[in-house]
């Protein structure tokens, strides 16, 4: 599905996803928002978990630590700015549930409990593309408002975790290196959201 919003178009155009999520997606999330609002307030909780776990991980590589770090800062922002959104709509910020998109693409690593670098980076770059994606449909389908202005402005910021990643990647890998991971996750993705039900769920 593609967004009628020119920048959102522009930045769903821009992803390297191999499958598109269905028209019905959206629909299904703007006829649920609160159940929406939390599930993405779980989302940028386990993005900012992430983020500071792969700090914990690589004491070795300052350069990563310093760019998680900022991604991190960046992700409880994000995390802030939504539970804010949750509480003036008096609804609770649940504790998080398991991610079956999340979980499907870590399982399909090479080395599921010890993930090379690489993987877990070219994971985290295909789960913020999708979210991306998301975001972008998710804004375009919702009603002129202070919400939607909200998800268009978040979507915009979001769609610079991809590239992101990249980036983080390109310090430590050769291009065919990210690019053979890359896909490999690109293809899973694919597959999963051919598969998993439609719900009112960034994933
Ligand atoms: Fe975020
Ligand atoms: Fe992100």
């Amino acid at each position: 599905m593609i967004a009628e919003h020119p920048q959102l178009k522009f930045i769903i155009k821009g992803l390297p996803l191999l499958r598109e999520t269905s028209g019905q997606w959206a629909q299904v999330c703007c006829a649920a928002i609160p159940q929406f609002l939390q599930d993405h307030a779980s989302c940028e909780r386990k993005a900012h978990a992430a983020a500071m776990m792969m700090v914990n991980r690589h004491p070795d590589l300052p350069l990563l630590q310093n760019r998680m770090l900022r991604l991190a800062e960046e992700e409880l922002v994000h995390l802030r700015q939504v539970v804010a959104l949750l509480h003036e709509r008096n609804l609770p910020f649940l504790p998080d549930e398991v991610d079956e998109y999340v979980k499907g693409l870590l399982q399909s690593a090479r080395h599921p409990k010890q993930m090379h670098l690489l993987d877990r980076l070219m994971t985290v770059a295909v789960v913020e593309a999708r979210s991306a994606e998301r975001f972008c449909l998710f804004a375009d389908a919702l009603p002129a408002g202070d919400l939607k202005e909200f998800y268009v402005r978040f979507a915009i910021e979001e769609a610079a975790h991809f590239p992101f990643f990249i980036d983080t990647a390109k310090l430590f890998f050769t291009p065919q290196e990210i690019e053979s991971s890359l896909n490999q996750f690109l293809e899973v993705d694919a597959n999963l959201i051919n598969s998993l039900p439609i719900r009112p769920t960034v994933h």
